[in-house]
């Protein structure tokens, strides 16, 4: 096997590199003059089991057609397979039709993927499961539950710990951690707003009087949906609020809004590379999920399972 970075995650696929104990393939990805992206690979691949690491993060368009562009290289030079690690799937939150006259941009992109070469894809936590089947070749979905669970089980005692969905759509992710914390209770932020026009009440299903309460969500944008959720708990009487968020995406003011909030840390991985911004506020803490990748990178070379990884 082979592995081959593009730019959007660089420290993300050095540190999977180190796992592997492989050097990246020696590959510029740059940019014309007009930003073009032009990409050359340095060193023979023909035959090689090629692995492509690339998050298609701000800027999502970019780095996705640099992740194309890598594949289709790949491809013309005989690569015998090619894996796109995607450890973040930009446009994966349009999985759906929310209105009449909307696209499915999350489907859009999978087409894109798939006929620009790949031949796998290898994705971390998507926005929904159902995602897999938006690409007609094979897609693993792994979980950082796993590396989630062990910092959390390092950091609270389990029985004052109560796992929380910020929304209803986020119960089924939480249950499956909760699972992992010796089947910890779980709670719901049940956000709706009865009239239009009314502003929106957060009603918490389930006990978080005096406990330790973890959000967990595969998303952080904005950071909206934390800080109110965070708030919400600490007004029903939580001794404190964190969260686990597998993707960081922390667009505009997220980080301020963020330190600014009842959280008292919000912790995410590293499939999305952190601004500076992130790294120096002393709320948020970075868990990497390269041994994990890594991994399922070499048990999809030596073909053994990856499910097993998350037994
Ligand atoms: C939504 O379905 C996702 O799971 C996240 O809850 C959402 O993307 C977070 O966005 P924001 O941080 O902007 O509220």
């Amino acid at each position: 096997m082979k592995i081959m970075a593009a730019n959007s995650n660089l420290p993300l696929a050095r540190a999977i590199a180190g796992y592997l104990e492989l050097p990246l393939v020696d590959a510029a990805v740059r940019r014309f003059a007009d930003e073009e992206i032009f990409v050359e690979i340095h060193e023979n691949v023909r035959g090689q089991d090629m692995f492509v690491v690339q998050s298609t993060s701000y800027p999502a368009n970019d780095n996705l057609m640099e992740l194309l562009i890598c594949i289709d290289a790949l491809r013309r030079a005989s690569a015998k397979r090619i894996t796109a690690v995607v450890p973040y799937l930009g446009y994966a939150r349009q999985d759906r039709k929310p209105g009449p006259r909307t696209p499915i941009s999350a489907k859009l992109v999978a087409n894109l993927i798939t006929e620009a070469g790949a031949d796998r894809v290898l994705a971390v936590d998507l926005h929904a499961g159902q995602i897999q089947g938006f690409f007609d070749i094979p897609t693993d979905n792994l979980y950082a539950a796993p590396v989630m669970a062990a910092d959390i089980h390092a950091r609270y005692a389990m029985r004052d710990l109560t796992v929380v969905s910020p929304d209803v759509g986020g119960v089924v992710r939480a249950r499956s951690l909760a699972k992992r914390l010796d089947n910890a209770p779980l709670a719901i932020v049940d956000k709706r707003r009865d009239r239009p026009g009314e502003s929106e009440v957060m009603n918490i299903i389930g006990e978080v009087r005096d406990r330790h309460c973890v959000l967990i969500d595969d998303i952080i944008d904005s950071g909206g949906t934390l800080c109110n959720a965070a708030q919400a708990l600490m007004d029903a009487g939580a001794a404190s609020v964190a969260a686990y968020i597998t993707h960081g995406v922390l667009s505009g003011g997220a980080v301020a809004r963020v330190k600014a909030s009842a959280l008292k840390e919000l912790v995410i991985t590293d499939s999305i590379r952190a601004t500076e911004d992130a790294i120096g506020s002393e709320c948020i803490r970075i868990l990497t999920i390269a041994p994990l990748v890594g991994e399922a990178m070499r048990r999809i070379a030596d073909e053994s399972s990856v499910s097993s990884l998350f037994d």
